[in-house]
């Protein structure tokens, strides 16, 4: 296949190269992750990334749409009659002015990059268009992924539209069913495997490649790809200045893999000076990747300590740890992105926290309490972002963009449950008080009775002006909404 790219392992031993034309998930040399390289001396590169503002122009031409393949010259693989694309990546950054105000940040500095409103609801759409792409370019015609209900919803909606047949593997545990209904829906082949996302994942990988089908999960390194552009937009909302700092969560680690390497070729190729900094927010149930920083285990020039690794799983092992934590979606314990994500930190001078489920559900409510719907796991990097200020390392004054992953819609369950503390049969949280928090905005039960309405409304009666008749209720008190 003649193309400028090239799949590259990342280990700086063996870096071995590969045609992109093979289907390959690790190395066929060493066994290590893979990396999408360019010949960008080829490559017709803009000068300023100022260039891809002119696609807003030419909008018609699904190409220039996708929020992905408008910044193609920046993933090279594909010619672009190969694109696979639904339309992805019409988000954008929001300044979330009174969430920043209510952290405690100066005035302007919090910045969400709304992931969910992408066509499947999450960030995956990013990634799926490219890996797609590439599995039509190789003419698969079988697609798989395991997912905690994400990668299955994205996968199910570009096998649905492109003509593939799509298999997902989901565990037996925790699946939101906002995801779950996506993958029925769309008509993908689901099978519900005895085990959680981890157990589901090495099944999967096993299958695909002794069945031949092409895998779709993030150790795919088309995906990630895709994903770099997550980035582009978050730059181009900021007219090209990049924020003090992204913060995204941790789960498989695609995202933050693929953002270091976004910002590693764009001041490779000289279109930004400055990277930003990384802080990637790991669930306290799910914290492999904060553990194993935390011990200190880094990417050491691309020289990771192996046998660390494997000490620390070895002993996950021993101990029968499993992930678990409210943000199902990053109930992760084995991150087959983990040297990535290492690298990443390296190249953003990356930083790794942990949060509580506690800590996660209050700041979805927080979330959404200034509009923006979102799943927990997303929540985490806002929960994150309030230890970061609250011990220093982020400032009250440092620009922030914030990756909010899915749609608040994905797991309504985890939202019911924070408000009224009813939870649905299938919903396995921990078990807690009613209510949990204290953004809990609790359905009032109320009789079909004027008076039990205006009463409920904390209206008081002598003010009610006596013709209701017309709907026209006049007070003089406010309803009693909470102020920030
Ligand atoms: N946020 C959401 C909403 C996710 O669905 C995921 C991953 C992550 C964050 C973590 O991203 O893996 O790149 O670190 N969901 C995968 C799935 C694992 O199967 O849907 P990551």
């Amino acid at each position: 296949m003649k193309t400028i790219a090239y799949q590259q392992c990342i280990n700086p031993t063996c870096s071995a190269t590969f045609d992109i034309g093979q289907v390959l998930t690790s190395c066929a040399k060493c066994g290590e992750l893979l990396d999408i390289q360019y010949d960008w001396s080829k490559a017709p590169l803009p000068k300023s990334l100022d260039a891809f503002q002119q696609r807003w122009q030419s909008r018609r031409f699904p190409l220039d749409y996708s929020g992905v393949w408008r910044f193609r010259e920046l993933l090279p693989f594909a010619a672009d009659a190969m694109v696979c694309t639904v339309g992805e990546g019409q988000t954008f950054l929001q300044n979330a002015v009174c969430l920043g105000k209510e952290l405690g940040m100066w005035p302007g500095q919090l910045w969400l990059q709304y992931e969910g409103m992408n066509p499947s609801g999450s960030f995956k759409d990013n990634g799926m268009t490219a890996a797609f792409t590439h599995a039509r370019i190789v003419g698969a015609r079988r697609v798989a992924c395991a997912s905690t209900g994400n990668t299955s919803a994205s996968l199910a909606l570009y096998a649905a539209m492109n003509g593939f047949q799509g298999v997902v593997f989901i565990g037996s545990g925790k699946i939101a069913f906002g995801k779950l209904s996506q993958a029925l829906d769309y008509g993908a082949l689901t099978l519900q495997i005895e085990g959680d996302f981890d157990t589901c994942l090495a099944r999967v990988r096993q299958v695909s490649s002794q069945l031949g089908l092409y895998l779709m999960n993030s150790v795919n390194p088309f995906r990630l790809e895709g994903q770099k552009t997550i980035m582009y937009r978050i730059l181009e909302s900021l007219s090209w200045q990049p924020p003090d700092w992204i913060i995204v969560p941790g789960g498989n680690l695609g995202n933050c893999s693929a953002f270091g390497k976004a910002f590693h070729e764009l001041r490779q190729l000289g279109l930004i000076k400055r990277i930003p900094r990384l802080a990637i927010i790991n669930a306290e149930g799910a914290n492999t990747l904060y553990s194993m920083v935390h011990a200190g285990i880094s990417w050491n020039g691309g020289h990771v300590n192996q046998a660390a690794i494997d000490g620390f799983y070895a002993d996950m092992d021993r101990r029968q740890l499993h992930a678990h934590t409210v943000a199902s979606a990053i109930e992760i314990g084995r991150p087959v992105n983990l040297k990535k994500a290492l690298r990443s930190l390296d190249v953003m001078k990356g930083v790794v926290a942990q949060v509580s489920d506690n800590d996660i559900l209050e700041a979805k409510a927080m979330v959404g309490r200034f509009g923006f719907a979102c799943e927990p796991a997303s929540a985490a990097t806002i929960a994150g972002l309030r230890q970061l200020l609250a011990n220093g390392t982020i400032s009250r004054h440092e620009r922030v963009a914030c990756v909010l992953t899915g749609h608040g819609l994905k797991d309504p369950d985890a939202t019911v449950y924070y408000h009224t503390g009813v939870r649905t049969k299938e919903a396995k949280y921990p078990p807690a008080e009613p209510t949990w928090g204290h953004l809990a905005n609790k359905p009032i039960r109320v009789a079909d009775d004027l008076q039990a309405i205006i009463r409920s409304l904390g209206l008081d009666e002598k003010s009610i002006d006596q013709d209701v008749a017309g709907g026209y209720v006049e007070t003089s008190r406010e309803l009693p909404f909470i102020e920030y």
